[in-house]
């Protein structure tokens, strides 16, 4: 069984983060830059998933901005998808929005990315709206998704629903 630990990513994570960057967007990647910016900023809240040989398998990003988090970026290396790491990283994110006080959290998907809905929704998102051609690189409409407010027993009981059911792979949260 695959096993990985979740740390907050460091700019010594940056290098292997583009390198799946590059894997997963081959068109509209993040810079190297980009992520070192990110993870400098006080309100950023990154995470990496690494296997027992410290190799990143997956990396999520998320903004504080007072009581709202925002998702920026989350990404699974392609020969580690459909193994619950995603679910694992969105918990980790989560589990600090609850320690930093933060009641709502939303994000931007394309439209077309079936998967990425598919596993917000999982999380209890809602689409609430629409930004037209917002995807520069190929003028795609970005889907606005939000969740209600984190600390009703709605959002708790199905994200505890979701933590019980990661059996895919064993998660060491740091
Ligand atoms: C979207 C993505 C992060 C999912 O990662 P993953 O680790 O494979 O996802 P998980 O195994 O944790 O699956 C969680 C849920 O996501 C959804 N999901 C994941 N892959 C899916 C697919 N190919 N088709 C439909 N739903 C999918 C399902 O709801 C799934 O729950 P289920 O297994 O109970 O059906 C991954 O496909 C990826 O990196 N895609 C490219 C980058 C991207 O789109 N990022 C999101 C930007 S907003």
């Amino acid at each position: 069984m695959l096993e990985v630990k979740i740390t907050r990513m460091t700019k010594d994570d940056v290098d292997e983060v583009v390198h799946i960057e590059e894997l997963v967007h081959p068109n509209h990647h993040w810079s190297k830059d980009s992520f070192y910016n990110e993870i400098a900023n006080n309100l950023a809240y990154y995470y990496c998933a690494k296997n027992t040989e410290n190799k990143i398998v997956a990396y999520i990003g998320m903004w504080h901005i007072l009581e709202e988090a925002h998702i920026t970026t989350l990404a699974v290396h392609p020969d580690y998808r459909r193994m619950q790491l995603a679910q694992a990283l969105m918990i980790a994110a989560i589990e600090g929005c609850y320690k930093e006080m933060i009641k709502f959290i939303t994000l931007e998907v394309r439209e077309s990315n079936i998967a990425a809905i598919s596993l917000y929704e999982k999380f209890l998102f809602d689409s609430i709206g629409m930004r037209k051609k917002y995807y520069q690189d190929n003028g795609e409409n970005a889907i606005i998704m939000f969740t209600q407010n984190i600390w009703y027993d709605k959002f708790k009981n199905n994200f505890s629903i979701i933590k019980e059911g990661i059996s895919k792979i064993k998660v060491n949260y740091a």
